[in-house]
């Protein structure tokens, strides 16, 4: 197993990997009461460094508090146990997985009085969407799952649940031949991946859906917009039709796992000329220059570990 590492940290205590285990009527196994996040940590030219580590453990917090669930540890305690648990596993590159999930107590639909655990293991993970996908791009199809509403579920919060929506749209792509699924939301305008954000770049101009669009607030969406931006090129955050993307002249995926990945067709459209376009090889150059540590203008967002 690719993702088997020496340690992992559960409930205050660095255990084996084998004896990190819950009971089987833990409330987030049957309900999806949990909520985690997705970080990575790279070897820079200066050491190894977690990217953008604040900003994901807050997400972690804000999530868990739209469920009323408390952590209880303190951001900076998550921030060391992150640090030493990659120690421990000697890993210098890795992807971070923070979890906190309601456990034993009962099954009621309101889980407030259910124990909260935590958990965070590290493990080494390539190219998300499959080996050679940042030079190469990826084919999707849009998929027959609409996307969960914000007012279904909030989709700004990163809740185990939600996932199933995303599991659906994602097994139905593979299903088809395709390497991801692209999801509308219920008015049918662009939504997001299955597991990234999605940008569309047009006569130069860079689009990618608003809030209101049931996107999942990217980390890694915030970074491409502000590089961008520093790079001096146009963001627009608004809808995008589904007839759009076919035309776009550049289409990529951004997320902690996919980091910018090109998709390169749609449905069996060639988007542009069918390759990685410039705009998106130039924020992919500049992205991996910012978490490699070339890019001191950027260092704020490097955690050195
Ligand atoms: C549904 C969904 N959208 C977008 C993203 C990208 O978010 P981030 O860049 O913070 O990893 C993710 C990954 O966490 C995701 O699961």
């Amino acid at each position: 197993m690719s993702y088997k590492t020496e340690k992992i940290w559960l409930d205050g205590k660095f255990v084996n990997w084998d004896d990190a285990k819950v009971h089987v009527l833990v409330h987030g196994l049957h309900y999806g009461s949990g909520v985690f996040e997705g970080i990575r940590c790279y070897k820079t030219c200066k050491g190894s460094a977690i990217f953008r580590l604040k900003e994901h453990l807050e997400r972690f917090y804000n999530s868990a508090k739209i469920y009323f669930m408390k952590i209880p540890y303190s951001i900076d305690e998550l921030k060391d146990v992150i640090v030493n648990l990659i120690k421990l596993n000697n890993l210098e590159e890795c992807y971070i997985r923070p979890i906190a999930f309601r456990g034993l107590g009962g099954f009621s639909l309101d889980p407030r009085n259910n124990s909260v655990h935590v958990a965070v293991a590290v493990w080494p993970w390539g190219e998300y969407l499959g080996e050679g996908v940042r030079e190469k791009g990826v084919r999707c199809t849009i998929s027959s799952w609409i996307r969960v509403q914000n007012n279904m579920i909030p989709m700004m919060a990163k809740a185990t649940g939600q996932y199933i929506n995303s599991i659906l749209a994602c097994t139905e792509a593979h299903l088809k031949g395709f390497d991801e699924a692209i999801m509308l939301d219920s008015r049918g305008f662009v939504s997001e991946g299955s597991g990234e954000n999605i940008f569309m770049v047009k006569n130069k101009t860079i689009f990618t859906p608003p809030t209101n669009a049931s996107i999942l607030l990217g980390i890694t969406r915030d970074s491409v917009i502000q590089i961008a931006k520093d790079m001096g090129l146009k963001v627009i955050e608004r809808d995008i039709s589904k007839e759009e993307l076919f035309l776009a002249d550049e289409l990529f995926f951004t997320g902690t796992a996919a980091e910018i990945t090109p998709i390169v067709e749609v449905d069996h459209r060639p988007i542009g000329d069918g390759k990685v376009g410039p705009i998106t090889k130039s924020l992919q150059q500049k992205f991996f220059d910012i978490i490699r540590g070339y890019d001191n203008n950027y260092s704020d967002w490097l955690y050195f570990i």
